[in-house]
């Protein structure tokens, strides 16, 4: 019996997990979100962890360690090591490197015949999505993305009001967020350098402000874009974000965007109208807001925006004349389950064929076109039409 993920329904509890097969996980790169993974799939009795790869030599190896996790194969050079071992046996992997190596690793990973749970954002370029989706469909195995703020209660109810038709249609909508002293470089570089990241904040946080919206709304197909990003923190030798020791060392490194913005025309006639950012001198850039016939939605953002609901919201409509405010309470976090332990679990059960793929790439690869748009539209300095190649 698969876990119940509908936060308003009365039987929230932990259904009871066949544990008759254990489904025997591996761990392709074992940095910081790593550490979240394996956590959760400690706690799934239906899961024997048994292989783990980094590229960093003895990496793997600590982290299996620091977890108490013991019996762990981690003697391999590279993913590509691992996945070649068959006395592993394994059924499926969690895909936990940086950014530029998702698609390399998801695609090897399917290509060897397991599932996969790869991390947000999917990849770098809309090239790459399309190149993990054919992957995919030759396998015939699940995959599913790493948006775990997709399992909080809030942003499930963000897409029951679209769908209830409390706001009537859906013509505008205004999201993003950000931090005023952000670019994350608590562990290192890999998410400032080009050569690990590909992308910056526009992969990193963007990616859940645009799924937050699109996937209530149904994740219409985006059809252009005129996008914009800019490095002025990230490279500045003075940015008072990084520790003082390595300000020069990582304003050299910087190798992706601190802030993106762009306007993105989505079909059915809507507007998406988007920044975000790792640094800016703002508290915030606004909450998100979508904006329809009947009704109007205002989400509030977060201080360190990272894929969650920041307040109570509210929606404006007009009730026999008169203007309304209704405001929908924050839901308190689920105390039976964490979000991560959510998407884990989640993922389990679609690789059982107990539940769908939580978070598919059929709508993500949208997600990941758009953050393609506003690259290619930032370089080229207009605006782009957004082409997914046939898959
Ligand atoms: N879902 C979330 O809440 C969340 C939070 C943080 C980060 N992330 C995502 O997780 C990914 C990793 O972030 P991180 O902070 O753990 O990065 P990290 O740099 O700490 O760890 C990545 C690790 O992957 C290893 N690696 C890279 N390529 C490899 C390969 N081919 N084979 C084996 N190992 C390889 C690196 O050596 C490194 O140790 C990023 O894409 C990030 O966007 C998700």
């Amino acid at each position: 019996m698969a876990f119940n993920y509908d936060p308003n329904s009365a039987n929230t509890e932990k259904a009871s997990v066949d544990t008759s097969k254990k489904l025997r996980i591996g761990i392709i790169g074992t940095g910081w979100i790593a550490d979240a993974h394996i956590a959760s799939y400690k706690k799934m009795q239906d899961v024997e962890i048994v292989a783990g790869a980094d590229l960093i030599p003895g990496k793997a190896e600590a982290f299996f360690k620091k977890h108490g996790v013991e019996g762990v194969k981690t003697d391999y050079a590279s993913h590509k090591e691992m996945l070649a071992d068959k006395s592993l046996n394994l059924d499926a992997v969690s895909v936990c490197t940086y950014n530029r190596q998702h698609a390399p690793c998801a695609i090897d990973s399917l290509k060897a015949g397991l599932h996969v749970l790869l991390e947000k954002p999917m990849c770098v370029t809309i090239e790459e999505a399309v190149e993990i989706m054919k992957a995919e469909k030759e396998s015939g195995k699940v995959l599913s993305i790493g948006f775990q703020p997709r399992l909080d209660a809030n942003m499930q109810m963000i897409k029951k009001i679209v769908e209830s038709g409390e706001l009537g249609k859906v013509y505008y909508i205004q999201t993003g967020g950000g931090r005023r002293r952000g670019i994350p470089t608590p562990f290192g570089t890999t998410f400032i350098e080009d050569k690990t990241a590909g992308l910056g904040a526009l992969a990193d946080i963007g990616c859940y402000s645009l799924d937050m919206v699109l996937n209530a709304i149904g994740y219409p197909k985006p059809l252009t874009v005129s996008g914009y990003k800019s490095d002025f923190f990230g490279k500045d030798p003075n940015y008072s974000g990084y520790r003082a020791d390595k300000r020069a060392e990582y304003a050299k490194l910087f190798g992706v965007d601190d802030f993106a913005a762009a306007f993105v025309r989505l079909e059915g006639d809507i507007i998406l109208d988007f920044r975000i950012a790792w640094a800016m001198n703002i508290d915030t850039c606004g909450d998100t807001i979508i904006l329809g016939t009947k009704g109007g939605l205002r989400i509030p953002s977060t201080e360190c925006w990272n894929g969650s609901v920041g307040g109570a919201m509210s929606i404006y409509h007009e009730v026999c004349g008169s203007q309304v405010r209704t405001e929908i309470p924050i839901i308190p976090e689920d105390k039976n389950m964490s979000l991560f332990d959510k998407k884990i679990r989640s993922f389990l059960d679609a690789c059982k064929g107990l539940g769908a793929v939580p978070v598919p790439t059929s709508q993500i690869i949208y997600n990941q076109a758009i953050l393609d748009g506003i690259a290619k539209s930032a370089e080229a300095g207009k605006e782009v039409e957004i082409v997914i190649p046939e898959i």
